[in-house]
């Protein structure tokens, strides 16, 4: 499929997604939305694919959304549209996608990579939440996902003063989990996509699904979710398999399911 503001590759059993508006410096924009969504239905549905990066360019992962496109917008035109609620899209993606990010990544270019479940960085990156300075707030998670990311000390402190964070801070703060030269950024989040890719993609799905439940719920709820689905993977292939080449001493060949 051809996408207007996207590029989609596969490489194996992993998809990687470019944003490609080089002009406004990845700058999300409604078409960026509707493509992303419709991309990651297809990734989703595709059961080769076990994984997926999302990166932007060298300059910019994202610039944030699209400012030109918000300017002239009333208050009932962003209340009916929900505008941003779209992004909920990205959010239930139930296989790992990793942000892989270079560059400018502000605003909701800094609220899409937190909506990733892993963050590697590139060590020109750039994070920051200057919504403040256009007269607003974060729209796309900021307040929430930033907050739990770095605590409230820094949150408060980039969400109101609107200034950036280098790719040393926001490691220092827990936001990424690896800094790399910016030369072998997408490498590398290909090679942790594809090492990822290669486990059973019911235990990488239930696994994510999993963590990202801890930020929903109480600590005794959670627990008994986790008890429950690692049970129910004693149902799968891949749990026999998994376990067998361990006794065996060797390595796994997982999809069967
Ligand atoms: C629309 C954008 C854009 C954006 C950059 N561009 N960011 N267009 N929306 N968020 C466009 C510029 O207008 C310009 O187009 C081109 O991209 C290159 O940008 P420059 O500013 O010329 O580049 P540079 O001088 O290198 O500065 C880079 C930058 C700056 C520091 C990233 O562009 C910048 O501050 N951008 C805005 C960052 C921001 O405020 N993000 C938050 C957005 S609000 P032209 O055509 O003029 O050459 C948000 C959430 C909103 O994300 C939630 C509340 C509703």
């Amino acid at each position: 499929t051809d996408f207007e503001t996207i590029l989609l590759e596969r490489k194996g059993r992993v998809a990687l997604v470019t944003l490609n508006r080089p002009k406004a410096l990845n700058a999300l924009n409604s078409q960026v939305l509707t493509d992303i969504s419709a991309a990651l239905d297809e990734l989703e549905a595709d059961e080769e694919i076990g994984a997926v990066v999302l990166t932007g360019s060298e300059r910019a992962f994202a610039a944030g959304a699209d400012i030109k496109e918000m300017q002239s917008k009333s208050y009932m035109d962003m209340y009916l549209a929900d505008h941003f609620a779209g992004w909920d899209r990205l959010v239930a993606f139930r296989k790992p996608i990793i942000a892989a990010v270079a560059g400018y990544a502000l605003g909701g270019g800094c609220e899409l990579a937190m909506m990733c479940d892993l963050l590697i960085a590139a060590d020109t990156a750039k994070f920051g939440q200057p919504e403040i300075k256009l007269g607003v707030i974060p729209g796309m998670g900021g307040s929430q996902r930033l907050t739990r990311a770095v605590g409230k000390a820094k949150a408060m402190d980039l969400i109101l003063t609107g200034r950036n964070m280098d790719a040393e801070e926001a490691e220092r703060a827990g936001l990424v989990s690896r800094i790399v030269p910016a030369a072998e950024l997408v490498a590398t989040a290909l090679e942790v996509a594809a090492t990822i890719a290669s486990m059973s993609l019911p235990s990488v799905m239930i696994a994510k699904e999993a963590v990202n439940r801890s930020f929903e719920t109480t600590l005794g709820e959670g627990l008994r979710f986790e008890r429950r689905v690692f049970h129910s993977l004693f149902a799968t292939a891949d749990q026999k398999e998994g376990m067998a080449a361990f006794v065996e001493k060797r390595a796994a060949n997982f999809g069967n399911r």
